[in-house]
């Protein structure tokens, strides 16, 4: 069974004008893969890390996660595997600037109900080490640097240990040895069993082992 299968998956936000943002893609993700998609601006690439980690609905397509058909879940199902099965990171780190990085890893716990309240603070403290960053544990996230922000996304994304991970353009704003920092990070992760779906533009190399995929105007095309 597949982690995430996505057969003619279409979506398109009405318009006017209406445009057809994902075109009749297909995607496997097995376990313990590392998938990379690149593509164009406006291709659709969010749209689809958005739609496979539940955040957006198709309208056309099929899309069966971990087995189980998602067009055919409940709003709470689907609320459930999103805090459950996925951890998210985006190139605008979506941290709090006015609380810490551990009230930020904390607060990306307040919809897992399979952590215990009573366990959550030192939860978010070893994921805090597992980045490589306790010691900056009570700092503002606004005080960080662009790359310690992104670790402390990082920290919350994997505090729940998701199956998968689903990172969009996590490098899109640090500088390159940055860049570089980040990607090892998600990589060890990869190693320590999670599933990886990363939207970059960094190049092959600095990736690493990996299947990529291209999103050419709403098409995603298998690379490797
Ligand atoms: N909520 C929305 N309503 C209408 N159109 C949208 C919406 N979200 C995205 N789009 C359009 O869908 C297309 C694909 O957007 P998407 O964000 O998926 O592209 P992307 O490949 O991630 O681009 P980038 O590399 O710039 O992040 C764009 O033309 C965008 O304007
Ligand atoms: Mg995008």
């Amino acid at each position: 069974m597949s982690l995430v299968e996505l057969s003619q998956a279409t979506k398109t936000y009405m318009g006017p004008p209406s445009t057809e943002v994902l075109s009749r893609c297909d995607l496997t993700v097995e376990k313990g893969e590392f998938v990379t998609i690149r593509g164009r601006s406006g291709s659709g690439k969010s749209t689809l890390l958005n739609a496979i980690g539940l955040l957006t609905e198709l309208d056309g397509g099929s899309y069966n996660l971990q087995g189980v058909d998602t067009r055919s879940m409940r709003e709470t199902e689907r609320d459930r595997l999103r805090g459950e099965v996925f951890g998210f990171v985006f190139q605008s780190f979506h941290l709090d600037s006015t609380r810490t990085a551990l009230a930020n890893v904390i607060s990306g716990m307040r919809f897992q109900h399979a952590i215990p309240r009573r366990t959550r603070k030192a939860t978010a403290v070893a994921a805090l080490e597992r980045v490589g960053l306790f010691h900056r544990s009570t700092w503002l996230a606004g005080r960080l640097s662009g790359g310690e922000k992104q670790r402390v996304a990082l920290a919350r994304a994997i505090s729940s240990h998701p199956s998968i991970l689903l990172c969009d353009e996590p490098t899109g704003n640090l500088d390159s040895d940055t860049a570089r920092d980040i990607l090892g990070l998600i990589r060890s992760i990869h190693r320590d069993g999670a599933t990886v779906v990363l939207v970059s533009h960094e190049p092959a190399e600095l990736v690493g082992d990996c299947v990529v995929y291209e999103m050419v105007r709403g098409r995603l095309v298998r690379e490797s």
